[in-house]
């Protein structure tokens, strides 16, 4: 192991580390000094200050637990402008998605998304970045997993079988049961399948650090975002979450080493032999003389457990309570599984999922009312100017109004009525209309590898904003461009639960392909309600993030005969 490894592993304060805490600190006093001149200028000179952005003015205290209702809120209020809020992370510019098309597009010098997780992250500290080599597991996604989950959905569910048998209750009659643990490990379970394989997928240990590596570095997180940055340096030393990080990527990488040196070993594998899972394809990527860094893999195979399992297995349990609660749409989405799977070889083919549309429509709508609060967590790094006037000096720190977006009843009719075919219908009068109208919007600038991930430029109408919300729905919704737009995968400015751009999520492919599986096998097995009289259970609402309850039972009985 060469110098620098060595470097990378070591973890403990080194002189080195405590003289650059030091110079921090020194630099701490200049830039206190620095700012108090700042500040001065900027109250004799508050006139002439930059342009007028509009502010959300609630406690900065109020954001912890309210940014669902605030974020709806202010949408409420400013809905088509840009306008900023103080949130419990700091002082954030909200983009509406009429301004959203403009930045999307915008390369990472200019608007940064790496910058702005890795701020969010605290990255310094709890090295949860991928650094040099997140654009490999980007691409690797994109490529790979995808296409490989496809052509394992029969090893996969006989996966999934094993994990019901083990982990889930017979329910010969109704059965209480909580959801929300067991699908953290159903989908731990079967993302591990495609990432590590089999031998490791199956290990507790694996699925211990795999599963837990998020939720510890979370908490880091939220800690250290306690303390003002220039006390993080020291601070750090107080969160022992910090050293748990640290334990389990030395344990991932214990896990790993064997298993890559075997391979690394066998020189005269030929290709058609190799493993097929992220392990190997991570392995082939990489340069020669970082083949043999465990480090590497171990943190990108934590990374990817990071930023999939919770995210997948969150979106599953709230398509359960949703399930639960509209009785009607089992019954719908079962029919339709029952066609899709009939045949005897329907598991083995690899279209067979994307067979399952009116699911496709559910889950979507499931993830409209349940998803995250904001979205396109990005930082300005050079000047911009939009089209309305804004100017976004660098520094600036961007979200967009997930939450309010979704309930703008422009965009979705009814916003507050679940609806499982929505989606669905949409696709249906796409399919059955006429062909893209010559004068629909001509989309904005779109980097040419963005439209073979489905994305649609949707440009809501200006005209939108001032017309009545009484006018027909049809006029009032951005124009559609094509039918992929609908899809649960497919990425919008008024659909951006999977955010938007070059960094939108390259797992929501494998997402859908292992929620469909997961819905499917469940529906064709097991009835589902909720107790008599109980409402859906309320989620859980923390800074911005939002997670379906983890304790709520659901009912489950299984099926006679299919
Ligand atoms: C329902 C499940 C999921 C949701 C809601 C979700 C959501 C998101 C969102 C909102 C982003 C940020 C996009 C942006 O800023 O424009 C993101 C990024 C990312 N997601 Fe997902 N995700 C899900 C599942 C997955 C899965 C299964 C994987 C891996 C197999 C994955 C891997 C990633 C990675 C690597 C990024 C960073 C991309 C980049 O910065 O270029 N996600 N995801
Ligand atoms: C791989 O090869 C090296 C030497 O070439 C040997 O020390 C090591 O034990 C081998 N590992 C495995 C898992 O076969
Ligand atoms: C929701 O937003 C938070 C804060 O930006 C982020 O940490 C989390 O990963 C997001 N979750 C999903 C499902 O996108
Ligand atoms: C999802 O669930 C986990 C617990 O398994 C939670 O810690 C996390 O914050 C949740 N939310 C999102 C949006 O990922």
């Amino acid at each position: 192991m060469d110098a620098f490894h060595i470097q990378t592993l070591n973890f403990t304060p080194t002189a080195n580390d405590i003289s650059h805490q030091i110079q921090t600190n020194s630099r701490f006093i200049y830039y206190a000094a620095l700012s108090t001149i700042a500040i001065c200028v900027w109250l004799f000179q508050s006139p002439k200050r930059a342009p007028h952005v509009l502010a959300y003015e609630v406690p900065r205290r109020k954001w912890m637990f309210n940014a669902d209702t605030l974020v709806k809120d202010s949408y409420g209020k400013f809905r088509d402008s840009v306008y900023q809020i103080r949130s419990t992370e700091g002082v954030r510019t909200i983009i509406p998605p009429t301004l959203v098309g403009e930045l999307k597009g915008l390369p990472e010098d200019t608007l940064s998304a790496k910058t702005a997780v890795s701020e969010a992250m605290l990255s310094e500290y709890t090295h949860l970045s991928a650094d040099a080599h997140s654009d490999i597991l980007t691409l690797l996604l994109k490529t790979k997993a995808t296409h490989n989950l496809q052509r394992m959905i029969s090893v996969l569910r006989e996966e999934f079988k094993f994990i019901l048998a083990a982990e889930f209750p017979t329910c010969e009659d109704w059965t209480p049961f909580r959801v929300q643990p067991f699908m953290v490990r159903a989908v731990s379970r079967l993302s591990g399948r495609a990432f590590v394989g089999s031998s490791l997928s199956r290990s507790e240990e694996w699925m211990g650090v795999s599963v837990n590596f998020a939720i510890t570095a979370f908490i880091a997180v939220t800690k250290l975002q306690f303390f003002p940055p220039w006390m993080r340096p020291v601070a750090q030393y107080l969160v022992s979450e910090l050293r748990t990080i640290r334990k389990d990527l030395a344990k991932a990488q214990a896990l790993l080493e064997p298993l890559i040196e075997e391979r690394l070993n066998q020189t005269d594998m030929s290709d058609s032999d190799k493993p097929d899972d992220f392990i190997q394809w991570l392995s082939d990527a990489l340069p020669d003389e970082e083949k043999r860094n465990y480090f590497i893999q171990a943190k990108m195979q934590l990374l990817l457990s990071a930023s999939s399992i919770h995210t997948t297995s969150n979106l599953t349990t709230d398509c359960i309570y949703d399930l639960a609660v509209h009785q009607e749409m089992q019954d719908i989405l079962r029919e339709e599984a029952m066609e899709v799977f009939a045949e005897e070889d329907a598991w083995e083919r690899r279209d067979s999922i994307a067979k399952l549309k009116k699911m496709d429509s559910f889950i979507k709508e499931s993830q409209r009312l349940s998803g995250n609060i904001t979205s396109f967590i990005r930082k300005v790094m050079k000047p911009i100017d939009l089209s309305d006037g804004t100017h976004l000096p660098s520094g600036t720190s961007l979200l967009t109004p997930l939450a309010g977006i979704s309930f703008d009843e422009r965009y979705f009719p009814d916003p507050e009525v679940f609806d499982g075919l929505r989606f669905w219908k949409l696709r249906q009068q796409r399919q059955s209309s006429s062909p893209i109208r010559p004068s629909s919007p001509t989309p904005l600038t779109r980097s040419p590898s963005s439209s073979t991930y489905l994305e649609t430029t949707t440009t809501p109408s200006k005209s939108a904003t001032t017309s009545s919300p009484s006018s027909p729905a049809s006029s009032q919704s951005p124009t559609p461009l094509d039918s992929s737009k609908y899809q649960f995968t497919s990425i919008g400015d008024t659909n951006q639960n999977f955010g938007l751009g070059k960094h939108a999520c390259p797992g929501r492919f494998f997402a859908a392909q292992e929620i469909k599986l997961i819905l499917s096998h469940l529906l064709l097995n097991y009835d589902i309600k909720l107790r008599d009289g109980e409402a859906r259970p309320k989620p859980l609402v923390f800074m911005m993030t939002k997670s379906p309850s983890q304790t709520a039972e659901v009912l489950f009985r299984r099926r006679k005969a299919i």
